[in-house]
């Protein structure tokens, strides 16, 4: 079974309008093509938050009308750009929710989707209302694979500003509730515009890029968090059973085909 992840496509209300030099809402509207052309056998896509970058009810109607021309179905959840009580406006099916938060099973795999948005704060967190929801989930979901998507990493990363002000907090409760549970296969998170793999206490875990700007690799610094040229992915999560793999594809420039039978550099079919 596949599944897509993609992450952090910070869309703005005017559909026009640049950030960092590039158009948001041109890139995911790239991505969903990629995804939909490739991908088309993909079960869902999950966009684990930084929806819009300004957060007005209007980012999120572009949003809206962005992700409606997909033909694989899309869940979304938020992440610290966010607002939600703009996203329940225009995502109304949500509008009774507290939290957006929500899970699905597809045969043997349980998929949970948090929402660890702490609205107007960079860092996030579950409060215990999110951890009841959560633990009654793994409770339900005791005989199957879990999936969790999130936003906010729940680990340290090594990017200063992302351990510091913008990390997800109180994560000993986090790893304390999951740690109850043997049947937690992976988590896919958001946040870091930038591809990490990690595991902790058996759990393995992954970040892929932004589909719009990314963040520059700086450790050992206190210096602020820049952006770069990185290009934008989405991962494909192909699942057997408690086992998958997972490829993070730049779509960009996916139609640049190379020749690899000795000419690496010569460009046989593609555009610019
Ligand atoms: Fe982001
Ligand atoms: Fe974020």
């Amino acid at each position: 079974m596949k599944i897509i992840h993609l992450t952090d496509p910070h869309i703005i209300g005017a559909v026009r309008a640049n950030l960092f030099g590039l158009n948001p809402t041109d890139r995911l509207k790239k991505a969903l093509k990629s995804i939909n052309k490739h991908h088309s056998d993909a079960k869902f896509i999950a966009i684990t938050g930084d929806l819009a970058d300004n957060a007005t009810k209007k980012a999120y109607k572009n949003y809206k009308n962005i992700i409606e021309d997909s033909k694989i179905p899309v869940y979304s959840i938020l992440g610290n750009h966010d607002n939600r009580s703009f996203f329940k406006e225009v995502f109304t099916e949500f509008k009774d929710n507290d939290f957006i938060q929500y899970s699905f099973t597809i045969k043997k795999n349980a998929f949970i989707f948090l929402d660890t948005l702490d609205q107007g704060k960079m860092s996030g967190t579950l409060c215990s209302k999110r951890y009841k929801w959560l633990t009654e989930k793994l409770e339900e979901y005791k005989e199957y694979n879990v999936y969790l998507f999130m936003h906010h990493h729940p680990i340290k990363c090594g990017l200063y500003e992302f351990d510091t002000t913008a990390h997800f907090r109180n994560k000993n409760k986090f790893w304390k509730t999951l740690g109850q549970y043997k049947n937690i296969r992976h988590i896919s998170f958001g946040h870091l515009h930038r591809i990490i793999n990690a595991n902790r206490d058996g759990i393995s875990m992954h970040c892929t890029r932004s589909t719009a700007f990314q963040v520059a690799l700086k450790t050992n610094t206190k210096a602020e968090c820049l952006t770069n040229k990185e290009k934008p992915t989405y991962a494909i999560i192909n699942i057997d059973g408690a086992n998958f793999r997972i490829h993070h594809h730049e779509f960009l420039d996916e139609n640049k085909i190379y020749e690899c039978e000795g000419r690496w550099n010569q460009i046989i079919s593609g555009e610019d």
